[in-house]
């Protein structure tokens, strides 16, 4: 599958009528970012694992870059760590929603960050490689603002038949799950992430994840309950991402930058 194919299949929405991977799409979904059932459910999963690998700040005025930052869903996971946090991001909309949780918005594309180099105690980079036509330019951009000694951490899909299958084939068929967000031919092949990083310093460690099978049983019953989708999952009740035996299809990365 290209990235110019759309993926319309009889869906209404807008979103999937664009062409896969369109930044566009996030426009059209901008009120499902914070809805913890709607369309970008896993995302806050994905994000409270994220902040799991952020150490504390060392220091006073400790800076996060968030490259990629969305609405901004890792904040409230971070939050208590100490950093301020700005986020990057191509999509205004999505910016706009970070900024009122708490991150300071910065307009860019990730494979240009119009940041200083050496500023970041911590750069995260989650769900975002695989959106990114050239992602070696966006790693290159993340090991350049992060300083000696920062810490990166990152998740994304591996570039795999196992990944392409459950995560667009399997995943974009599921109620509630937006078609053509990710154009499969982007995905980020974590032998080649881990290279790519050590060019730059950084010593990234990988490991695969995945959503706990019985939280998320619960979390799709839940769902499908005539009248309770869309309502809030309670508190503590969203599924956790746990460590898998494989990095076949989802993984997360954290390395250390020399110096
Ligand atoms: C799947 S979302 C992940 C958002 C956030 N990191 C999270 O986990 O909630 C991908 C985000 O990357 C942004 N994005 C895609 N390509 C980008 C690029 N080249 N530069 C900056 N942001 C980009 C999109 O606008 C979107 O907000």
């Amino acid at each position: 599958m290209r990235a110019a194919d759309t993926t319309t299949d009889g869906d209404p929405t807008a979103s999937a009528r664009r062409p896969r991977n369109d930044p566009g799409q996030y426009d059209d979904l901008a009120d499902e970012w914070w809805r913890p059932d709607g369309a970008f459910a896993m995302l806050h999963w994905l994000a409270a694992a994220r902040a799991a690998l952020v150490p504390p700040a060392s220091r006073p005025d400790a800076l996060l870059v968030d490259i990629g930052c969305g609405a901004g869903l890792l904040a409230p996971h971070v939050v208590d760590k100490g950093y301020r946090h700005v986020g990057v991001d191509l999509v205004g909309s999505a910016l706009r929603q970070a900024a009122g949780h708490g991150v300071v918005p910065v307009n860019g594309d990730a494979t240009a960050v119009p940041l200083a180099t050496g500023c970041a105690d911590v750069v995260a980079v989650g769900e975002l490689l695989e959106h990114v036509p050239d992602w070696p330019a966006a790693v290159a951009q993340a090991c350049r603002v992060l300083r000696p000694g920062g810490t990166l951490v990152l998740d994304t899909l591996n570039d795999t038949a196992l990944s392409r299958l459950l995560a667009v084939a399997v995943a974009e068929r599921l109620p509630g799950v937006p078609r053509g967000i990710h154009d499969p031919g982007l995905f980020v092949d974590a032998r080649a992430l881990v290279a790519e990083c050590a060019r730059y310093g950084v010593r990234l460690r990988v490991r695969g994840v995945r959503p706990e099978l019985p939280g998320t049983l619960r979390w799709l019953a839940r769902r499908a309950v005539p009248g309770r989708r869309g309502r809030p999952t309670p508190a503590g009740r969203a599924p956790r991402i746990v460590p898998t035996f494989s990095s076949a299809v989802l993984y997360q990365g954290r390395g250390m930058k020399d110096g």
